[in-house]
């Protein structure tokens, strides 16, 4: 691919192009599945970079919410989906083995850490019905029906998995099916939430924990060390079960394998998708038998265990997880944290609306805030409109966090690239280059 001068001005030809199929999807796509910030309509994309209808390049600091963790048609999923899509053995895993979902299933075994001395892997479609699963593992195991997860949490967009999570489609409505607790960033406040999680546990009716180890849509939030280990201890105390939530921040995201391994913990049950799937739907949830073989039949989504897909997510896995992805992983997220230190530090007219750089890896937030140091939604979603115009692709978390979250195996060229477009949109915002009414059709979260 050619490489774009640094802030591609997007030409009104260009425009017109993608406004134009961006008002095709208008009129056909259903308006519950859209989560839309800025007109972006793509036709294509290859490694970290996405190919606008116009032909434009865009570099993208999304990866779909992160499920193109591997970069667009990495070769090694392109391979596996053609090898397996020309000799189709069926299209489920409900009612006959496949040597795909069998292999995927034996390889997240062998990755996973988790407690159990006789494991299994559910083979799902989405981030949703893995943490459906587990929720409902954790209640017929248990025998009790109480969740605890916190605020600011995202486990699914459907069912259970939405009625657990603390970001709740309408306000008032948040996580019916859920105690919420506040998700802690200080050592004091992780103290407060630990006190408050052993007075939760101490009433005997809980199941068990849902947490992520980074609380991603909730802002991008790096817990203090002894989080997860602390979780896992007052659980053990009062017979509840703890569930990772590694959807999004799993699979070499935050430079490790998985982000709970920080605290060096075994949880009872892991969630895993997004990146899983290589950029086709796949999801999984790994526990003992104990959790997961029972009910038998009680979780069925017809085209789970997809040949297809799990050849997929088996190369998917080995790009995800070796050793060179993952010191990309770390190498391009101290570039990315560098430069972003050195625009704080800069005299560049948004240097001062930028109060946070927070994440691990190649998973962070930039927190914008207004003149009075209070978070600027609106500063964000033109930040972000803007990044679109000048040829890079990210989206709002929390109404004033940019989430960053490029391709793992992102090249240092295009992680500089993208940081460049963000900041400079950032700049472009605050100078008032994006008119406000260039944001009324985009609802976004
Ligand atoms: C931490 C986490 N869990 C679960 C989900 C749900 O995954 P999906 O949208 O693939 O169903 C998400 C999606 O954003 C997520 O971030």
């Amino acid at each position: 691919m050619t490489t774009s001068p640094t802030h591609l001005p997007l030409a009104e030809s260009e425009r017109a192009v993608e406004l134009a199929a961006y008002d095709r999807d208008s009129d056909v796509i259903a308006g519950v599945e859209q989560l839309r910030f800025f007109p972006l309509a793509v036709c294509g994309g290859r490694d970290s970079r996405l190919i606008a209808a116009s032909g434009r390049e865009l570099i993208d600091f999304s990866a779909s919410w992160t499920a193109s963790g591997t970069g667009h048609a990495h070769p090694d999923v392109v391979a596996a989906v053609s090898d397996a899509i020309a000799d189709q053995a069926g299209a489920s895993v409900l009612s006959s083995a496949t040597s795909a979902s069998t292999q995927l299933a034996e390889q997240l075994l062998d990755l996973v850490p988790t407690r159990g001395d006789d494991r299994r892997a559910y083979l799902g479609l989405a981030g949703t019905d893995a943490n459906d699963v587990a929720v409902r593992a954790m209640r017929h195991a248990t025998g009790r029906h109480r969740i605890l997860s916190f605020t600011g949490s995202y486990h699914g967009g459907l069912g259970l998995s939405q009625q657990v999570s603390g970001i709740g489609i309408e306000p008032g409505t948040d996580a019916p099916e859920a105690t919420l607790l506040p998700y802690p960033t200080t050592e004091t406040k992780l103290t407060d939430v630990l006190t408050r999680v052993a007075v939760e546990l101490a009433r005997g009716d809980v199941a068990g924990i849902l947490v992520e180890a980074v609380q991603c849509d909730g802002g991008v939030l790096v817990p203090p060390n002894g989080f997860i280990s602390g979780l896992r201890e007052a659980c053990d105390e009062h017979g509840a079960l703890l569930v990772l939530d590694e959807v999004k921040a799993g699979l070499g995201r935050t430079g490790v394998r998985f982000a709970y391994e920080q605290d060096n913990v075994l949880p009872d049950v892991v969630t895993l998708g997004k990146a899983l799937g290589g950029g086709l739907p796949v999801s999984a949830v790994v526990a003992d038998v104990s959790l997961l073989g029972e009910p038998v039949a009680s979780a069925l989504l017809t085209a789970a265990g997809n040949p297809v897909s799990c050849a997929a997510a088996s190369a998917a896995i080995q790009v995800l997880t070796n050793e060179t992805t993952l010191a990309n992983v770390a190498a391009r997220g101290a570039e990315f944290r560098e430069l972003v230190a050195g625009y704080r530090a800069s005299d560049r007219i948004g240097a001062s609306h930028l109060a946070q750089c927070r994440g691990r890896g190649l998973l962070h937030g930039l927190e914008l805030v207004d003149r009075d140091g209070n978070p600027d939604d609106t500063l964000a979603a033109m930040a972000i409109y803007r990044a679109w115009e000048l040829g890079c692709v990210l989206y709002v978390v929390r109404g004033n966090v940019l989430e960053c979250t490029p391709p793992l195996t992102i090249s240092a060229a295009d992680l500089h690239l993208g940081t460049e477009r963000i900041l400079q949109a950032i700049d472009d915002a605050v100078a008032g280059l994006v008119p406000p009414e260039a944001l009324e059709a985009f609802s976004g979260w």
